[in-house]
């Protein structure tokens, strides 16, 4: 198996932004693909903040953050993302035509060698394996938020060569993560499957007019001792993306949430990424001193 040291993300949004930066932090060459330069600007902004907040709290030394972005190079032309690509991370938007259609392109493109990964959250490995036609080339690797929740979920589909899980794993440490490797595919992998139940939850009180999102939250926030409730999470997310998880699903619940979800959409509130979601950033007001008593 390729060792690796040139990783290409497709995809330079929220999450994509995220892994390729822990990537030219760890060392790696990183390049990033998307469809145009608004998703760059929004990605090297992203490394301005996380960059900041590290080195706050001694994790990445200032005088190191010149190389790391050395290490980091943009482009919206397909076959150079991939010229010399050992391992490929997409995170383009969670709508299985758009991944199909993205996997078709880059098997193509890809030279022999590169390992492909999704970080799908909801989606299979197997839904996306054969169009990419390296099957066995083919897994999830699903990063969380990468530098505050550390988990790497591996989840291989029927047909991934079983040597791809060890190299992964290593990876995955190598990006200062925790791997948790998954026997069987299933939605969700093992942290989102629990999540949806929460989430899901949540929006049925706040849907039902059983209470309010701020209470939903308090609720939640207060009895765990912990800093996000499940709307500050789905804000954390990325409402479209939670949209783009639940729209398709038929049953009244979901239904229900997906209209509300598609409220705050269609005023441009997609979550922190764009300043206001259930809550308005950067000062939400669940990290107000008052939110908690
Ligand atoms: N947001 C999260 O907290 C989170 C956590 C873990 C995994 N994920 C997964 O990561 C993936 C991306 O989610 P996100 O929140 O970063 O979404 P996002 O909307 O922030 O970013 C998606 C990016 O994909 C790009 N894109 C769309 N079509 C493309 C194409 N054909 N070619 C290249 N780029 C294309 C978009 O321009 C955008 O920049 C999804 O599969 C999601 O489920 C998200």
């Amino acid at each position: 198996m390729t060792k690796i040291k040139n990783i290409t993300i497709l995809g330079s949004g929220n999450l994509g932004s995220r892994i390729g930066l822990q990537a030219a932090i760890s060392g790696y060459e990183v390049i990033f693909y998307d469809l145009n330069d608004a998703a760059f600007i929004r990605a090297a902004d992203v490394f301005q903040k996380v960059l900041k907040h590290l080195t706050k709290h001694n994790l990445v030394k200032s005088e190191d953050h010149d190389s790391i972005l050395s290490r980091i190079s943009f482009t919206s032309d397909a076959a150079e993302a991939v010229q010399d690509a050992d391992l490929i991370s997409e995170s383009v938007t969670e709508e299985l035509t758009i991944k199909q259609k993205v996997w078709e392109q880059f098997g193509k493109v890809s030279p022999d060698k590169t390992i492909f990964t999704t970080n799908t959250s909801y989606l299979l490995p197997s839904q996306l394996a054969e169009i990419s036609g390296r099957p066995e080339k083919f897994c999830a690797f699903h990063f969380h938020d990468v530098f505050t929740a550390r988990v790497v979920d591996i989840m291989p589909h029927a047909g991934t060569d079983p040597t791809l899980i060890p190299l992964l794993e290593d990876l995955g440490r190598k990006l200062n993560q925790v791997p948790v490797i998954i026997k069987q595919e299933s939605p969700g992998y093992v942290f989102n499957f629990m999540l949806m139940a929460l989430i899901g939850a949540a929006g049925q009180l706040k849907t039902k007019n059983i209470a309010d999102i701020e209470a939903i939250d308090k609720s939640w926030m207060v009895n765990f001792n912990t800093p996000l409730g499940p709307f500050g999470i789905l804000d954390n997310i990325g409402l479209d993306t939670a949209w783009h998880v639940v729209h398709g699903r038929a049953d009244k619940a979901s239904v229900a949430f997906s209209a509300l979800l598609k409220t705050y959409i269609d005023q441009g509130k997609l979550g922190e990424k764009t300043g206001e979601g259930f809550y308005k950033y950067p000062n939400p007001e669940y990290r107000q001193s008052h939110f908690m008593k």
